[in-house]
């Protein structure tokens, strides 16, 4: 179900944005439109939908309208036209009363330069949130204490906000969002100011909260790699207008143009592609029953190497045997089961490309790719592996 659903969402900033959206409608661009009037669109016409539960990442350059949008979705910018549904509500029409109460219980953000209260202590920084919303000082103080065990602060409670470093500062920023429990958690470059070895521990931390938690995030970053890695789903932002949203593997194999093919061209795709991104579902599978003769005749009419011996009932690999192996079997008049081998590898579907590359060193068979109930559902041949990689 989608939590939040953005319809044609335009934001003009300058003195008559109302003006500017009739050239916005007609199709021009953010360029032609300060070239003609001085007046800067920092989104043009955005549609998309965030599902519940979902990591939504929005990448895009400096100055693509990231800010601009995210500042949208409660309201701290308010859009020139469009419409912003969450929860099927169109918070563009809220009166300030509900906008308070949306802002308080639902919707919460994470700065990029963490926002916090200097000269306060980490937990009164985290108890903020609650103290509006007017909960007593003793639930304040619990709630606020299990957060910031949460994020990994346990015993900073009482340092002041100017005693941390910058990676310690955006626990605080997360747990004071996380501490009100909101169903939707903003998040604008709030790791672009770490150093790269805390933000890998953030991304760690933020995947790990995640699987528990199962909040809608909508993340913002100009880094591919961050945005691949957090991202259930990104959408590529442009000079306000959004170029591709698609999961990280669709986006790496389908680039809906040029400038996206661009901004992924350096990206490790063996972090971002699965096993079933690349596998192989056509595979020659029998029983271990089966006549070596019929089983040599299957596979010289896929034009393959291997057979796979399924357990029929329940769609579970039981061994891998080669062609050689089936005409030796002939020969002897051995059977399938007595000639196949069980010294193959086998990994689950969302295994990344990275991982698969050091078993294929290891085997050398074709690797098969399980689902969850562990049934075979295709192969990699190595040959894949690198195809995939290049
Ligand atoms: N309050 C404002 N008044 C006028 N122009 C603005 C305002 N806020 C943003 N802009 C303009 O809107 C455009 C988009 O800015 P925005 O801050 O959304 O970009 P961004 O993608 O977040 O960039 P960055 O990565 O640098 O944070 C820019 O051209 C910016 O100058
Ligand atoms: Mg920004």
């Amino acid at each position: 179900m989608s939590k939040i659903r953005v319809e044609n969402l335009t934001k003009i900033f300058g003195k008559h944005p109302k003006k500017i959206l009739q050239n916005v409608e007609k199709g021009m661009t953010r360029e032609e439109i300060f070239k003609m009037t001085g007046q800067t669109v920092g989104i043009s016409k955005v549609n998309f939908s965030v599902n519940e539960g979902e990591t939504f990442v929005i990448m895009g350059l400096s100055g693509s309208g990231k800010s601009t949008l995210i500042r949208c979705l409660n309201l701290l910018n308010k859009p020139t036209a469009g419409k912003i549904f969450v929860d099927d509500e169109n918070i563009i029409d809220y009166d300030k009363k509900e906008l308070r109460e949306f802002r308080r219980n639902k919707i919460a953000m994470v700065f990029q330069h963490f926002g916090l209260f200097s000269h306060k202590t980490v937990i009164e920084n985290v108890e903020f949130g609650l103290e509006v919303k007017g909960l007593s000082k003793e639930e304040r103080y619990d709630i606020s204490k299990e957060t910031l065990q949460a994020v990994g602060l346990k015993g900073w409670e009482n340092f002041r906000i100017s005693e941390l470093s910058g990676g310690m500062k955006q626990r605080v920023g997360l747990a004071r969002a996380l501490a009100n429990d909101p169903e939707i958690i903003l998040m604008d470059e709030p790791f672009s100011a770490l150093d790269p070895l805390i933000r890998r521990d953030m991304h760690s931390e933020l995947l790990d909260l995640q699987s528990k938690m199962k909040k809608t995030i909508v993340f913002i970053t100009h880094d591919v790699n961050e945005a691949f890695k957090l991202g259930d789903r990104v959408a590529v932002l442009k000079d306000g207008e959004i170029v591709q949203i698609d999961t990280p593997e669709e986006i790496i194999e389908n680039p809906a143009n040029d400038y996206i093919k661009n901004f992924v061209r350096d990206i490790d795709r063996s972090r971002i592609l699965k096993a079933e991104n690349v596998m192989k579902k056509a595979a020659i599978k029998f029983g271990k029953a089966l006549q070596p003769k019929i089983a040599i005749t299957l596979l010289e009419e896929a034009d393959v190497d291997y057979g796979f011996i399924i357990q029929r009932e329940t769609s579970k690999l039981e061994g891998i045997i080669t062609i050689d192996d089936l005409a030796l079997a002939v020969k002897q008049k051995k059977t399938i089961e007595e000639l196949m081998h069980s010294d193959y590898k086998a990994v689950h579907k969302d295994v990344y490309i990275k991982e698969i590359i050091e078993i294929a060193l290891d085997t050398k068979y074709p690797i098969a790719v399980l689902n969850d109930n562990e049934e075979f559902i295709g192969r990699i041949h190595r040959g894949t592996l690198l195809k995939a990689l290049i």
